[in-house]
């Protein structure tokens, strides 16, 4: 669990116990009951997955299951244990939504998730994500790479990152009555990750529309960097020319960087993230050997060419 100044460590399910619910649920034979509630809820923002191409890399790695994808989350805004997205993010109103492309841009404009999805073909990527916390999941996303949205834009050339800003909805978000972090959450990219092709906004999983506990109906996805920074629910996108401070860094500068790529050789200031867990398996299953870039090294290290990744966490 992160440190953040006035969570109560009450709030926290320890994992073991959030584990025995599940098997619970699973003997009582609800979770397939439960699983079609949701998926029926999400057909609000984006009705069905318009076709896409199937994905042609594979990672080679198990996928880790729908139910496992949807049920144990990190979605702050409806509370900090892993189960608490999947119970309350129904609550999210998320149709209409539209998202706003501004800052340093010749052409803002504001559009719609269904405008949004034809910028581009939607593809399939299977990609492992990485939290922070030690633990990972391979998951096949439906989306668009980002750099389709932001061409559309035109960049200027003052623009030097690119900030990331979801909702502050406390009636519909329950963990935002918490002053837990800054609402609303905010990420940051540079330009150059932003526009990287690996780097994409997801609008599915599995083949079906994003399920709100994942961030419908729009979230990004960087696989190469721990996953707080694949902001959920987001609405607005804005150049800057200036790095953002982006939530988890307000939050705990000295334990949470802007570029927090995935990195076996630089521990998190209270343990070590040469390993992790990958949920779905055994809790007796041996830790993974955590990957540089998370295993995107041969397609991102360039990016950082020249860079103390020590300092630059
Ligand atoms: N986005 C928002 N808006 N709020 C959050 O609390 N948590 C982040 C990220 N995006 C978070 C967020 C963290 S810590 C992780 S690990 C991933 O979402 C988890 O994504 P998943 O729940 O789809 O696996």
């Amino acid at each position: 669990m992160r440190k953040i100044k006035s969570i109560p460590s009450s709030a926290i399910t320890p994992e073991f116990i959030f584990h025995e619910r599940r098997e619970f649920i699973k003997k009582l034979g609800l979770g397939s009951i439960s699983l079609s509630i949701l998926s029926s809820k999400s057909l609000l923002a984006l009705s069905t997955i318009p076709s896409f191409t199937q994905a042609k890399d594979s990672l080679n790695q198990k996928l880790t299951s729908y139910k496992d994808i949807t049920t144990y989350n990190n979605y702050y805004e409806f509370g900090t244990s892993k189960s608490d997205p999947y119970e309350h993010a129904e609550n999210l109103n998320i149709d209409p939504w539209s998202i706003q492309v501004i800052g340093a841009v010749n052409k803002p404009f504001t559009m719609s998730i269904d405008e949004l999805v034809k910028l581009a073909p939607l593809e399939e990527r299977i990609y492992s994500l990485r939290c922070v916390e030690g633990w990972s999941m391979v998951i096949p996303w439906i989306g668009i790479p980002l750099n389709a949205l932001l061409k559309r834009a035109s960049i200027t050339n003052n623009a030097k990152f690119v900030e990331f800003i979801s909702l502050k909805r406390p009636s519909e978000m329950v963990g935002q009555k918490d002053n837990i972090l800054d609402w609303p959450y905010r990420e940051g990219l540079r330009i150059d990750e932003a526009m990287h092709p690996l780097t994409i906004l997801a609008v599915g999983l599995y083949g079906k529309v994003l399920p709100k506990q994942n961030g419908a109906p729009l979230r990004l996805v960087v696989p190469w960097k721990y996953g707080f920074k694949s902001i959920k629910a987001i609405t607005q996108i804005k150049m800057v020319e200036k790095i953002p401070l982006t939530t988890w860094v307000k939050a705990n500068p000295k334990e949470y960087g802007f570029y927090s790529n995935v990195n076996p050789s630089v521990d998190h200031l209270r343990w070590t993230q040469a390993t992790e867990r990958r949920i779905g398996e055994s809790l007796l299953s041996p830790r993974l050997k955590t990957q540089m870039f998370n295993g995107y090294a041969n397609e991102v290290a360039h990016l950082y060419q020249g860079m103390d990744l020590n300092r630059n966490f």
